[in-house]
């Protein structure tokens, strides 16, 4: 057999950690290896196999597609476009208007910030500390993390980091040129660390006041992650950013507006090649089709099953057990983090990291508790062993 590990070694440019595994098949919650031992995978990629491997809907709806048209551009209307972008600006709220489609996280928030600067003339904005917005130069110069952004530095515009859960601080930070603040409901890559019951309310009513924008980027805790479509339910945003599992594991970004952003956005200033294709437009369809009120229950059930028993936990080891829905972090002693992450793919289940020193877990929709009650019993046998 090949030495794939060898070879992506060699021929890729090595931007990525390497967790020393090739995996040629997924099915179902399972991930698995070239010897055919299956991991449970409780990290979906980093949040995009939302359904799990080979979901025949979603599977299906993009067969189907491949066989119809895979890309057109959006200067044609295409059937599957126009449905998915109805069914997705319906979903999220009567005050959306309008989405613009993109191929990932990362762009979904370029495209963010061009509108608000159309939008309001301003290029300053406010962003919450630990925040994480992508790796591109806009998204990037958004995100509140200082070991990606030095080697790139001076970055866009003005971006100033405000602390996340506290609403004082932004009102304080507000002046007559800031454009815009930026926020995650549950910050992701920054720790799983989870926005109060009324803080998102409270920056809705602040921004509203002061006449700047808010843009809540909803790319890891949007479309069905906490167990709600959107974990800012309840509040709108003046711009809204979903991806990661929204297309059902083809590249996505969408950047959904309100009627007043839309209508600064002028033709040809911001397009995208593949943004919007048919194929990822029929993954949208099936996802949102999958997405239904039993399925977000199912998230919420599983979500706070896998918390408590996350909870229960015993170890000297443990800070503490957070997040909500199925986005849930393990914070634990920060050296020994990565172990933790090590043993548990030695014991074949998946996890990422998060912050410094927190095991992220996003496990696929479709999880069961017999799989939560496996990697328990593999954690905790790991955490008794350290
Ligand atoms: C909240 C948030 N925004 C943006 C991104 C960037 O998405 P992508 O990696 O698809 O560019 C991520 C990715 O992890 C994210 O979690």
């Amino acid at each position: 057999m090949k030495d794939y590990q060898f070879l992506q070694q060699k021929y890729m440019v090595q931007t990525y950690p390497n967790r020393k595994v090739t995996f040629v098949e997924g099915d179902g919650v399972f991930l698995m290896d070239t010897n055919a031992q299956r991991y449970l995978d409780l990290m979906t990629n980093y949040g995009v196999t939302i359904f799990g491997y080979n979901h025949p809907e979603i599977t299906n709806s993009l067969q189907r597609q491949l066989e119809r048209i895979v890309t057109l551009h959006g200067s044609f209307a295409n059937d599957v476009r126009a449905e998915a972008s109805e069914a997705l600006v319906k979903r999220c709220g009567a005050d959306y208007a309008q989405v613009y489609f993109s191929n990932s996280g990362a762009e979904a928030n370029e495209a963010a910030l061009k509108f608000a600067v159309l939008k309001t003339g301003k290029k300053k904005f406010l962003v919450a500390r630990h925040g994480y917005h992508g790796k591109t130069l806009g998204a990037l110069s958004a995100t509140d993390a200082e070991k990606y952004k030095t080697p790139f530095a001076p970055l866009l515009w003005e971006f100033i980091p405000v602390p996340f859960n506290d609403p004082e601080a932004l009102e304080q930070a507000i002046d007559k040129n800031v454009a815009g603040f930026f926020i995650e409901p549950i910050q992701g890559e920054g720790g799983i660390f989870v926005a109060d019951k009324t803080y998102l309310q409270k920056v809705r009513e602040i921004c509203t006041k002061h006449s700047i924008l808010l843009i809540v980027d909803e790319i890891q805790t949007g479309t069905g992650r906490t167990g709600k479509f959107l974990a800012s339910a309840g509040i709108t945003a003046d711009i809204l950013c979903l991806g990661k599992g929204l297309a059902g594991g083809i590249p996505v970004g969408a950047t959904l507006v309100n009627k007043e952003t839309a209508e600064s956005v002028p033709k040809g200033i911001h397009t995208s090649t593949f943004g919007g294709n048919p194929l990822a437009c029929a993954g949208i369809l099936a996802v949102l089709r999958l997405l239904n009120t039993e399925q977000l229950k199912h998230v919420e059930t599983m979500g706070k099953y896998f918390l408590n028993e996350l909870s229960k936990l015993k170890s000297p080891v443990i800070v503490e057990a957070r997040g909500s829905g199925l986005m849930l972090g393990l914070e634990v002693r920060a050296e020994m983090r990565n172990r933790i992450l090590q043993l548990l793919q030695k014991e074949f289940v998946l996890t990422i990291p998060a912050g410094e020193n927190v095991v992220r877990f996003l496990p696929p929709f479709i999880i069961q508790k017999e799989h939560v009650d496996l990697a328990i019993t593999k954690l905790q046998k790991i955490l008794e062993g350290l």
